[in-house]
């Protein structure tokens, strides 16, 4: 069905979705993000999902756009029809988590991409990058946004202007990604996380990726509303009171998403 990118669910919960265009190093074109955008929609509206993996190969997770695609690009058509705006925002829109399991090249668009996940499990061979400078140009998808956020303006302005790569550990020092494992330990650690995270009521794991969502987005008096408010709403699910009467009684909880 696609093209570009392979999907797989694993144990019955946690939809996978792998970039595939090896031999461009997972170069981003119109058509891998029409199908990422595509895929990460069906995987949201599937009930059985309660989490996404985005992944590469072990090379790259992606290594930009696509140079090749783009370098023909004049301002008139990148402007014109607004080039990369296109499918580049849906993971945004999408209301599971979604975690990056970053292998190898994640740069340009590519640790862009890894960026708007909600959270970035790495392996020790990551290398994280904005290299556009060197091409002339600069950010498109969000790193001159989200690298500030992520590991203040002194690493995000050495990075943009300079393009030098970080390695998976100094990432991890940074803040940039949450965890790092061995190469070979990747997609289990990423899984495991996923399995966690379903384990969980999934109006309460939506409702906490909304909270902290929006605390990049609003000033902290209204992000602390806004996280009171959806707090406040999950009393009226029974998933709350299962989790609580479970606690309470020493038991498992077992929670049905309502
Ligand atoms: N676009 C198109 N093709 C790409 C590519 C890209 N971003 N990155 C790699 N490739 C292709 C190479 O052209 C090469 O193709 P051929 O075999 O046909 O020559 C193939 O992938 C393998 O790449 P290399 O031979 O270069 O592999 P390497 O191991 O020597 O180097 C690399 C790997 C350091 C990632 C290097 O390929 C590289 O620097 N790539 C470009 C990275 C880059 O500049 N990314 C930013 C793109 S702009 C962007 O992303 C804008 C935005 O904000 C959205």
């Amino acid at each position: 069905m696609y093209e570009t990118i392979q999907t797989r669910v694993e144990a019955g919960k946690v939809g996978v979705i792998a970039l595939n265009r090896p031999k461009q190093l997972n170069a981003l074109n119109d058509q891998l993000m029409d199908e990422l955008g595509a895929a990460l929609k069906a995987f949201d509206a599937d009930d059985a999902i309660g989490c996404i993996i985005v992944t590469g190969s072990e090379k790259a997770f992606a290594a930009g756009a696509d140079i090749a695609a783009m370098a023909k690009y004049d301002f008139a058509e990148t402007y014109g029809r607004d080039y990369i705006s296109r499918n580049w925002e849906t993971m945004r829109s999408i209301r599971k988590p979604v975690i990056a399991a970053v292998a190898g090249f994640a740069l340009g668009g590519g640790c862009e991409v890894a960026m708007m996940c909600d959270f970035i499990i790495a392996a020790d061979n990551a290398k994280f990058g904005q290299p556009e400078i060197k091409i002339g140009i600069i950010p498109g998808a969000g790193g001159t946004q989200r690298l500030p956020r992520a590991l203040g303006k002194s690493k995000a302005m050495d990075m943009v202007l300079t393009a030098r790569m970080m390695d998976a550990a100094e990432a991890e020092r940074s803040g940039l990604v949450s965890r790092v494992v061995p190469l070979d330990k990747l997609m289990e650690e990423a899984l495991g996380a996923a399995l966690v995270i379903c384990s969980y009521g999934r109006l309460a794991v939506m409702a906490a990726k909304e909270a902290v969502n929006r605390s990049f987005e609003s000033p902290l008096s209204d992000g602390v509303l806004y996280e009171r408010r959806l707090f406040q709403a999950l009393f009226a699910t029974s998933d709350q009171k299962e989790g609580m009467d479970a606690f309470l009684a020493k038991r498992p909880a077992e929670f049905k998403g309502r």
